[in-house]
């Protein structure tokens, strides 16, 4: 899966790092996962916004993200 996650200042002060961690370790566990930042997908509001295979997906967090991914983690 290609995934992009916006390094924007407004998605990166609602926590988009802790995204990029999760992808990283989902990634070490064999995932396959093509994971590189973004510029500002003009949703700023509506962020933290994550491209998964072309898709925008909106106000993500790490919960959603392991549901679009179809993974579940133990936090
Ligand atoms: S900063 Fe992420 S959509 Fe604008």
């Amino acid at each position: 899966m290609r995934v992009r996650v916006c390094m924007g200042s407004s998605c990166h002060l609602k926590g988009s790092y802790q995204i990029v961690e999760k992808l990283l370790q989902l990634k070490e566990r064999g995932l396959n996962l093509d994971i590189s930042g973004s510029l500002c997908f003009g949703k700023c509001s509506e962020g933290i916004c994550v491209e998964i295979d072309g898709q925008i997906h909106t106000n993500v967090t790490v919960e959603k993200l392991e549901q679009i991914l179809g993974v579940k983690t133990c936090h």
